[in-house]
């Protein structure tokens, strides 16, 4: 918080001192936090969901790209300084982005903290509606995947040098469960994604009921073919069309 000098405020003949927020913690420098932490994440699911889609090209195939993971940087940067960097910028962007959520929805909550008394509440659309419980769900989702897939700790085999056989392991047919859940988390993130990029399209796009549908269609497409993209690996796994 600092202070400045408002000459256009009504005044009695001196200058009137207002309150204003440092620019970052206004709710413009806020929404930015919001964007810019938003594509940093999505910028990672798109690569993620690129590289999990080497499944298809075999084991051998997958479990050098995973290895590769470890030593992107080399030989310029020690052996798995870029994926700690990345881990780093991705925690820290996920922290800005639920801390910039959180303060942005109390704020709108306390400018109006008595509801309407004659007017029907103003439903969003359903995703718009689920992206508290959905962030909630996804960051859940996420604590039990790197338990799963990165750590082993909660995978059937855990074997860190085999990436392919910890990921047929975990979606195995009998453990449909797992295929379940995955399914629920990633249609989750779809909801997600499909609010946050739409949000994003209409404030970049023509400010027009056109320009609003066209965002609204590239918004379900992008998230349509990005949970597309992540459920096909477990249901080829389950189906046995990788094992
Ligand atoms: C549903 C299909 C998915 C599959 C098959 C999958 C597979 C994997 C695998 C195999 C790893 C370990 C990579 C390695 O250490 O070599 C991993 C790591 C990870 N995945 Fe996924 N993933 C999926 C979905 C997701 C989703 C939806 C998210 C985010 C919302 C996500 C976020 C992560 C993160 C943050 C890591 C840790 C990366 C690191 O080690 O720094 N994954 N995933």
């Amino acid at each position: 918080m600092h202070w400045t000098t408002d000459q256009s405020a009504p005044s009695v003949g001196h200058v009137v001192i207002t309150k204003t927020r440092s620019p970052i913690r206004s709710n413009v420098g806020l929404k930015a936090v919001m964007a810019v932490t938003g594509i940093l994440l999505v910028l990672f699911l798109i690569v993620h969901m690129l590289g999990n889609l080497k499944i298809f090209t075999g084991e051998t195939s997958f479990d050098h790209y995973a290895h590769w993971l470890r030593d992107i940087g080399t030989p310029l940067l020690p052996s798995t300084w870029y994926l700690w960097l990345q881990r780093t910028v991705l925690t820290v962007a996920v922290v800005a982005h639920i801390v910039a959520a959180t303060v942005l929805a109390r704020r709108a909550r306390a400018a109006r903290p008595v509801k309407y008394a004659h007017r029907k509440p103003v439903r969003g659309s359903y995703a718009a509606r689920t992206m508290r419980w959905g962030g909630v769900i996804i960051l859940l989702f996420v604590i039990y995947h790197i338990l799963d897939l990165t750590t082993g700790t909660l995978n059937p085999v855990g074997d860190a040098s085999n990436p392919y056989g910890n990921v047929v392991a975990d979606f195995a047919p009998e453990r449909w469960y797992v295929t379940l859940f995955y399914t629920l988390a990633v249609v989750t993130l779809g909801f997600h994604l499909r609010h946050g990029a739409f949000s994003a399209f209409r404030s970049l796009g023509q400010q027009s009921p056109k320009g609003e549908r066209r965002a609204r269609s590239a918004a379900l497409v992008f998230a349509v073919v990005l949970c597309a993209g992540y459920l096909v690996v477990p249901f080829a796994v389950l189906t046995g069309l990788v094992s």
